[in-house]
């Protein structure tokens, strides 16, 4: 024990909502396949494309962001999206495809994309929102041609291009085929186009369901948990190349604690490292900031969740919260809330709409959010 806490701006670890962690651990098989994928396709050559699935603040946005920069120093111009509801990650798409033409020489191939981009763009902003969703308009049914061309106009400056989409879950249905129909005849064609899907479990059912040959697409690569030896050394190597080390017990704790989620292991650690006063960091030190990372971990991962479902639905998340961890089935969440399954699906519909819960099967649910089960019934009791 020392007087000396150890210095908060150095703190290398880094929570947070797709912030890059110090040391990525556990995905370099994931990388190196996805490394390889990138260059077979940009020469011509079939591949995989890459769906990454997981919990919430398992790591998927950083996998994503990781892979598309790796595409980038390949020689691929990257479109990246965040999907939300509605038609802003259309709108997006498009405006960052065309901006990639933009920057290419004017051919004939440019600018027959920078056309289809038009005819989608069009109805987009044209009729309305709620017009789009309901009447399949032929034209956007070219975005699966904007896809096309624009790797066809890629390819003629020997370039490839990255299709990247977060949050893939929330595209809706139609979108979601007219995107593959996309990156399939890219792939026919020997296009370099090269697509990654990012999402909460439930995308890998979407994708499968969008078209029947989507999902022979796809590697899949579902992020669990990190193993302890992983989590060791999230924690270990990014300070100790910075001259600080930590006790086997102190990074035991935080395996303990933290269950493997990375984005448990980060809060851990970036709170562990700033209440620390002994050397190396002991198991005491993660004791004394129990509560900071608690509170940090309630106040934001947890509380920004809870904000966003109306009171309506708060009923179920307290029912399935009241089961325990893990899947539960739907009508035993509709049993502890007192009613019959068909009076609750319309909550379970929106919830799992809202991303906080998904249905790892046919009539099952679960939380997407890790320990999510154990705040509700401490923040929320019935
Ligand atoms: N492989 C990893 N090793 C160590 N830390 C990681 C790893 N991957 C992600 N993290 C950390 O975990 C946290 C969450 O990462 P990220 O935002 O990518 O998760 P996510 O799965 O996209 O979550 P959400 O579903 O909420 O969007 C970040 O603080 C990040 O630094
Ligand atoms: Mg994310």
């Amino acid at each position: 024990m020392s007087d000396e806490r150890y210095d908060p701006i150095a703190n290398p670890y880094a929570p947070g909502a797709g912030t890059p962690p110090p040391a990525l651990v556990g995905r370099d098989a994931i990388i190196e396949a996805f490394d390889v994928a990138l260059q077979r396709i940009r020469s011509s050559r079939t591949s995989q494309h890459q769906l990454i699935t997981g919990l919430r603040g398992v790591g998927k946005t950083v996998l994503l962001g990781k892979l598309a920069a790796l595409a980038q120093h390949v020689g691929y111009r990257v479109v990246r999206i965040e999907a939300v509801g509605g038609n802003d990650s259309l709108r997006s798409l498009l405006r960052q495809a065309r901006r990639i033409l933009e920057d290419l020489d004017r051919s004939q191939k440019v600018t027959r994309a920078l056309r289809s981009i038009e005819s989608v763009a069009i109805t987009l902003a044209g009729t309305g929102v709620t017009v789009e969703r309901t009447a399949a308009t032929p034209d956007r049914e070219a975005l699966a041609d904007v896809i096309t061309d624009l790797a066809t106009a890629a390819a003629d400056h020997d370039l490839g291009v990255l299709l990247a989409i977060d949050e893939a879950q929330m595209i809706a249905r139609d979108d979601l085929r007219r995107i593959l129909a996309g990156v399939h005849r890219c792939g026919q064609d020997g296009l370099p186009l090269a697509c990654v899907l990012a999402g909460l479990p439930n995308l890998v059912g979407d994708v499968a369901r969008a078209a029947t040959y989507a999902e022979r697409m796809f590697a899949v690569a579902d992020l669990g948990p990190l193993s302890p030896a992983q989590v060791a050394s999230a924690i270990r190597r990014p300070a100790s190349e910075i001259g600080v080390e930590w006790a086997e017990a102190a990074t035991e704790a935080i395996i303990d604690r933290s269950d493997g989620f990375p984005f448990f292991v980060q809060t851990w650690a970036y709170h562990t490292w700033n209440t620390a006063f002994d050397e190396p960091i002991s198991a005491d030190d993660v004791e004394r900031a129990a509560p900071h990372a608690n509170h940090a971990l309630d106040s934001s991962f947890f509380a920004a969740r809870i904000a966003r479902i109306p009171a309506s639905e708060v009923a179920y998340v307290q029912g399935l919260s009241s089961l325990g961890p893990g899947p539960h089935r739907s009508g035993e969440v509709a049993a502890a809330m007192d009613m019959q399954t068909p009076q609750v699906a319309a909550f379970r519909e929106r919830l799992i709409g809202e991303g906080i819960i998904y249905a790892p099967r046919y009539g099952w649910v679960e939380f997407a959010i890790p320990h999510f089960d154990e705040y509700v019934r401490r923040a929320l009791p019935r």
